[in-house]
């Protein structure tokens, strides 16, 4: 039985060792519990909000789950995280790099400010590059066939970009290619790298840009979807990261899951201003 009660084909990750980023909350949150249904036998969660990655390590059971504080943009925090879980759990199997945060703002081109994008790019980019960097020298060194999934978004494959969101846009098209790079780079030692790449779904990064319900979703993004009938869930990006992470795409690396049913186009969203 899956944590949400759902009955599903569990087993995919019996054994592993993974990390989550951004695994105290939203979609980072799902997967976690997905890969411990899914037989991993430690799920180490990193963040910055303690008491959430602690309260979701506890429901998964601490005999195979952590939190540990860390930030993403860090690397020597990141490293040792890595090296934690090398020592305590004799290796590195899965990294989802996760962690991310939005735009402040709407912002063109004639108004992109530069310490908001600094920032932005300092978790969405150089976190990512990070983690996967740490993630993949772990995995050399021991010697393990592992799988990297990051977090990238459905704005990276919308080939007319965005009308208001530059920064986060650019920063989700940087995942994109890291991970196609690093795919290419690490399939000689084995080891395969893809992302995710979810439209909108309710999370609080979501609710932080006016996304607060189901319904918002539908009424924004329903007319852009192709498929009719339902609003993506962090449990369907959290089973996209379990097909990447399991055997089931043993032969996939450098690939970019868009997971948006069939979005058009990103529609123009009016973000809150700060
Ligand atoms: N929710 C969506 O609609 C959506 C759509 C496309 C892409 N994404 C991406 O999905 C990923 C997860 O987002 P979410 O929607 O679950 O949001 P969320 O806010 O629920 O989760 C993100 C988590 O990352 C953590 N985090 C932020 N900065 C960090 C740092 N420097 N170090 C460590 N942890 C940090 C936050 O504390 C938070 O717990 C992000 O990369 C986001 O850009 C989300």
């Amino acid at each position: 039985m899956a944590h949400n009660g759902s009955v599903s084909s569990l087993g995919k990750l019996e054994g592993k060792v993974a990390i989550v980023t951004g695994g105290a909350s939203g979609i980072g949150e799902a997967t976690a519990h997905a890969f411990a249904d899914h037989g991993a036998r430690a799920v180490v969660i990193i963040d910055l909000q303690d008491e959430k990655g602690q309260i979701v390590a506890e429901s998964i059971g601490l005999e195979r789950c952590s939190y540990l504080h860390c930030d993403v943009s860090d690397e020597e925090q990141v490293k040792n995280v890595v090296d934690w879980t090398v020592q305590k759990y004799g290796q590195l199997d899965i990294m989802f790099s996760n962690a991310g945060i939005t735009s402040k703002g709407e912002q063109t081109i004639l108004d992109l400010d530069f310490s908001g994008f600094d920032n932005l790019f300092k978790v969405n980019v150089r976190g990512m590059a990070i983690c996967v960097k740490h993630a993949a020298r772990a995995m050399v060194e021991k010697n393990v066939r592992g799988t990297i999934v990051c977090t990238s978004s459905a704005v990276a494959n919308n080939c007319r970009g965005s009308v208001n969101v530059t920064d986060y846009t650019m920063s989700k098209n940087a995942v994109v290619g890291l991970v196609r790079t690093a795919g290419q780079q690490l399939g000689v030692h084995g080891i395969r790298v893809n992302c995710v790449s979810p439209s909108m779904t309710l999370t609080p990064l979501s609710a932080s840009i006016g996304i607060t319900s189901q319904e918002v979703i539908q009424k924004v993004f329903g007319p852009f979807t192709s498929l009719k009938g339902v609003v993506l869930t962090v449990k369907h990006l959290a089973d996209a990261v379990i097909f990447l992470t399991s055997e089931d795409s043993a032969f996939i690396t450098g690939h970019d899951l868009v997971v948006d049913g069939g979005l058009i186009s990103i529609p123009h969203m009016i973000l809150p201003q700060n």
